[in-house]
């Protein structure tokens, strides 16, 4: 069953015009050189452009160890936005408008000498863009030179600034550590030189617009908060899976596993979304407030019986969608023995008021059977059964699923009776499909997210206390499996679902994951 949705225009409320509080900044990319610079950030810059939501006062400097200069880092992000920029017309008049906006100075991240090259070279491109002496600070590099780059942005008095209508912000991408201790290094070094409010710790799932929506469906509308509780809902379930594999980052993916890669960010922040009490105004602080909260309150995985709160999985090989997929230990560069977990899944209590008793179970894996991200609330089933219903078929008749992606939108799951002279029970959905409603305008995380930073709007960035909170429920976790191989990996096959280990971890409690 699907459901028209008509936007009532006098409804339409925009509380946050996108260009309030755009000024004209200069952006420092460190790690201009790199994919993620190449594939992401400058596209997304260059698509703000043409959606008008750049500010006309607006520099792009890029700084790196490769030896380039201006014209060649000029001609690498013409070719990048050709290939990545999506959803705007690329064109000539408009990529030579945003070249000219574009400069390079390659340096090392240590070299005191280099900082101070830069930052008189971002005062003769102040002046040159009128950016007003207000920079972001964007790295991009590998975390590893995340402490030198602040500190040298510090020493040479890169982080502040005397002028009143001038600002200095710093971009961290992730992975923001890789456990408790080194993300609170971490933050210590970023609180050294910068204040909180000049930090921005990136994970793109918020800036994702079924995220976002999250707290609008739940906060916007009087009808689903009063059921937002353990009174109502059974349990939660959580899902992010994907059918690629590790796609060449072998490196990468070795050295961290879906733990650290999906749950202490992504997973974790959909979570306190969904599970957090509602703020008293919405802004950083207090959607940050609350968040922190919910990971407050969570109760740590008891150590001891590890295996009854957490499962880990590593592919096998397999089909999906038709391709055959080697197994993670026969993808290049990884090792043949590899303990790494490519699968997760998590049970987890919030001893609080609002949720106590209520489980929320999360689950993230690669090469599963397709791409899905869902945020599933099952409320309870109803107290009496009348219609000849068994306690087996009414487990979790009503639910609420919030689509992250793909399909974006939400689906309301209820029974109705089908038609007949003798009473049978059929359960039906209700969707509401963004792209169908809204012509799939919804903007890239990175766009969102960029045009925010400008803004110096934080709501949607990972405060320090947060991340602490969630590294310490995630690290005692990783610790244990890194300290006790796996026994039986592979244990699930490319393209299924993860693991058996993974439906005994919700079966022993009478529930099933759902097959979105
Ligand atoms: C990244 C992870 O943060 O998120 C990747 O490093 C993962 O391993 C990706 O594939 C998933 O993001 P999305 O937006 O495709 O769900």
């Amino acid at each position: 069953m699907s459901m028209q949705i008509v936007p009532q225009a006098a409804e339409v409320k925009e509380t946050a015009p996108a260009l309030r509080g755009l000024e004209g900044c200069a952006i420092v990319i460190f790690g201009a050189t790199g994919d993620l610079t190449r594939r992401m950030i400058v596209p997304a810059l260059y698509n703000l452009q043409q959606r008008g939501l750049l500010p006309d006062d607006f520099a792009i400097v890029g700084f790196s160890r490769s030896r380039w200069d201006t014209a060649i880092f000029r001609d690498e992000m013409q070719a990048a936005v050709r290939e990545f920029a999506g959803g705007v017309t690329v064109d000539e008049d408009s990529c030579k408008q945003f070249v000219e906006r574009l400069h390079y100075i390659s340096g090392n991240y240590n070299n005191g000498e280099d900082f101070q090259q830069l930052a008189a070279m971002l005062n003769t491109v102040s002046r040159q863009h009128n950016c007003g002496g207000r920079y972001v600070f964007y790295l991009s590099t590998p975390p590893s030179v995340y402490s030198d780059v602040i500190q040298q942005l510090g020493a040479v008095g890169l982080h502040q600034t005397e002028e009143s209508d001038s600002w200095r912000r710093v971009v961290i991408e992730k992975p923001f550590g890789r456990d408790l201790a080194t993300a609170q290094t971490l933050n210590a070094q970023i609180a050294d030189v910068f204040a909180e409010p000049q930090t921005y710790r990136i994970d793109h799932y918020l800036g994702k617009e079924t995220v976002q929506n999250i707290l609008v469906f739940r906060l916007a509308n009087h009808i689903f908060e009063p059921l937002w509780n353990r009174r109502y809902v059974d349990h939660v379930q959580i899902t992010a899976s994907e059918s690629i594999g590790i796609e060449h980052r072998a490196g990468y993916y070795e050295e961290s596993g879906a733990m650290r890669d999906m749950f202490q960010n992504h997973l974790l922040q959909l979570y306190s979304l969904v599970a957090m009490d509602p703020p008293v105004v919405f802004d950083a602080e207090a959607v940050g407030a609350e968040k922190i909260k919910v990971l407050r309150a969570t109760r740590p995985i008891p150590l001891t019986q590890i295996d009854q709160w957490a499962v880990r999985g590593q592919y096998g090989p397999g089909w999906v969608r038709g391709e055959y997929v080697q197994g993670y230990r026969e993808e290049e560069n990884t090792d043949p023995q590899s303990n790494r977990e490519t699968f997760a899944a998590l049970k987890l209590y919030i001893d609080n008021w609002r949720w106590e008793g209520v489980p929320f179970y999360l689950r993230s894996g690669k090469s599963m059977t397709k791409k899905v991200t869902e945020i599933a609330i099952q409320f309870k089933r109803v107290p009496h059964l009348l219609f000849g219903l068994t306690p087996a078929d009414t487990l979790n008749p009503n639910a609420i699923v919030i689509r992250v992606q793909p399909n974006e939108g939400f689906s309301l799951q209820f029974r109705v009776k089908s038609p007949g002279q003798t009473i049978r029970v059929h359960q039906v959905s209700m969707n509401f499909d963004y792209e169908s409603l809204f012509n799939g305008e919804a903007p890239p995380a990175y766009e969102t997210l960029l045009l925010d930073i400008m803004r110096g709007d934080r709501t949607l960035f990972a405060h320090s206390e947060w991340i602490e909170y969630a590294w310490g429920l995630i690290t005692p976790i990783i610790e244990a499996w890194e300290s006790s191989p796996a026994s039986n990996f592979p244990n699930y096959e490319a393209g299924s679902w993860g693991p058996p280990e993974a439906d005994a971890l919700i079966a022993m409690d009478g529930r099933s994951w759902r097959r979105p």
